[in-house]
């Protein structure tokens, strides 16, 4: 199986003045966490890095040397591309890609495993969700609530997200951008499956979720 990891992005709203990828919890960059939750899964066996243009060598030295690690884009699914056109390079045998976040870097292998054993059993798209604990609203350029979806049909969207691999290639084939690569095959008109999503696949977005990142660390999660 091979993962694509997406590790492009500059960590804007984390505000650490260097790429999220690249910032340290507890001794260990966000990016080699999620390699290495990656390889030791027992599913995967190649690896793709996507990491920004000007972080190509710190990137590659702080990753294992059969890593591949090639050159990002402006928006995710730029980046994303790269790395699945490298993917089809390096393997191009491979009937299944994986496409993952960097900053989900506590994603347990579990979780890995469960989107894999869904594509083994032949969906062509699978992502990770959790039900939404919150109440989700609608609203105009204002600000004032249009609507309230009803929550019982609403899930959060995690990664690993798996997918047939000529799926994947004729999604990106095209100059779309989406925020979630699910989206991007959902309106080419493939089912998305879903599987049981896991709290430690969580994002790391802001510095309070760093801080519980590496306080989940700490406790030994
Ligand atoms: N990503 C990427 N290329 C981009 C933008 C994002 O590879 N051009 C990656 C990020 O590195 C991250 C994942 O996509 O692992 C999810 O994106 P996000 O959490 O938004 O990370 P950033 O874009 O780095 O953060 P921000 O939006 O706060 O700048
Ligand atoms: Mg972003």
């Amino acid at each position: 199986m091979v993962a694509v990891v997406a590790a492009a992005g500059r960590g804007v709203r984390l505000g650490a003045g260097t790429a999220k990828a690249l910032v340290e919890v507890c001794g260990m960059t966000l990016l080699r966490r999620c390699v290495d939750g990656l390889t030791s899964s027992g599913v995967v066996d190649l690896v793709v890095v996507v990491a920004p243009a000007e972080l190509l060598g710190v990137a590659r030295s702080a990753l294992p040397p059969e890593v591949h690690v090639v050159c990002g884009g402006v928006e995710r699914s730029d980046s994303v591309r790269a790395g699945v056109a490298e993917a089809r390079r390096v393997a191009p045998e491979a009937a299944h890609l994986l496409i993952h976040d960097a900053a989900r870097a506590l994603t347990p292998g579990e979780l890995v495993r469960s989107v894999v054993a869904a594509l083994r059993a032949g969906a062509l798209a699978v992502v990770p969700v959790l039900p939404v604990t919150d109440t989700i609203k609608s609203v105009d350029a204002d600000g004032v609530v249009t609507s309230t979806p009803d929550r019982d049909s609403l899930r959060t969207v995690q990664t690993p997200q798996g997918f047939a691999a000529d799926v994947l290639h004729s999604a990106y084939a095209g100059q779309l951008v989406a925020t979630d690569d699910a989206g991007l095959v959902e309106r080419s008109g493939v089912a998305v499956h879903t599987v049981p999503g896991h709290p430690l696949a969580f994002k790391i977005t802001t510095a309070t979720d760093l801080a519980l990142a590496e306080s989940l660390l700490r406790a030994g999660s």
